[in-house]
């Protein structure tokens, strides 16, 4: 099958079908700095082993056919880290989009940023900005960085843009349902997560998607996020696709 029509195939998933290929696959990159430590490096060098574990997984993805890849580079908690780890992280972002946008371009990815752009510096928003902008055009995977990103931020920006819009007279709190309060999230235009990947064996969200997750599939394999490979990610899918989802429903149930 090819990788456009994988992703055809799943678009319309129905609640009592195999889970078998998912949409959107988000990945909390988890666990560079006990990869450097277990190798008596500095944290940093965990971090950029990271990178080059980024660059492999979304050019993998893409060629698996996946349509959504969400991948979770720095969380609103993560600014109480000691300030030379925080710069060696935008050092980071900086390079990665000097060095990969072009490739990512040339791929047909269209990248998104989603988490507070609020309170970042003039370089860091340019940076976002310019890998938006270079690849809004394109039609193949979406690749969505979540930088800066919290959950509970993302909410609670959400919640405040509708109190806004209700105090203004725009909309009654009548018509305050699920969906507004989806199309108010930084994630508006990408399907729910089916798969969320957290590397290093840690099974926790650390704030991340919280909305989103409702019924996502987990999966927690114990590599490092720098040892982390294709090979993995293939066993994810391959996990994945043996889950059945139900969505509150009943095994096997067809529609109502
Ligand atoms: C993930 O690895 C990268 C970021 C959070 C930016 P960590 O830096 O959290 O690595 P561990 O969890 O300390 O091993
Ligand atoms: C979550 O990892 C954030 C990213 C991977 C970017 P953390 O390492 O910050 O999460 P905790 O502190 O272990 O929950
Ligand atoms: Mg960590």
């Amino acid at each position: 099958m090819t990788a456009t029509a994988q992703r055809n195939a799943f678009t319309n998933a129905c609640p009592d079908e195999k889970a078998v290929f998912p949409r959107h696959v988000a990945i909390i990159m988890d666990g560079n700095g006990r990869w450097a430590r277990e190798r008596n490096l500095p944290r940093t060098e965990g971090h950029r082993k990271g990178v080059e574990t980024l660059r492999k997984i979304v050019r993998h993805a893409a060629k698996r056919g996946i349509g959504f890849l969400t991948l979770y580079s720095f969380s609103s908690e993560n600014w109480t880290r000691p300030e030379a780890e925080v710069s060696f992280l935008m050092g980071l972002l900086q390079r990665f989009v000097q060095r990969d946008l072009a490739e990512l371009d040339r791929n047909n990815i269209k990248v998104r940023i989603i988490g507070e752009r609020d309170g970042l510096s003039p370089e860091i928003l340019s940076l976002l900005d310019e890998a938006e902008t270079v690849t809004c055009d394109n039609s193949g995977m979406v690749l969505t960085v979540a930088f800066n990103y919290g959950a509970r931020n993302e909410l609670t920006r959400a919640v405040k843009s509708i109190v806004e819009a209700v105090v203004r007279g725009e909309i009654s709190s009548e018509q305050v349902d699920e969906a507004m309060i989806a199309s108010r999230l930084d994630t508006v235009a990408l399907p729910d997560p089916d798969l969320i990947i957290r590397t290093s064996g840690e099974q926790r969200l650390s704030n991340f998607l919280l909305w989103q997750a409702a019924y996502a599939e987990f999966f927690f394999p114990s590599l490092n996020w720098p040892d982390f490979n294709e090979e993995a990610f293939d066993d994810a899918l391959a996990v994945f696709a043996g889950r059945e989802r139900r969505y509150g429903g009943l095994s096997g149930q067809a529609g109502g």
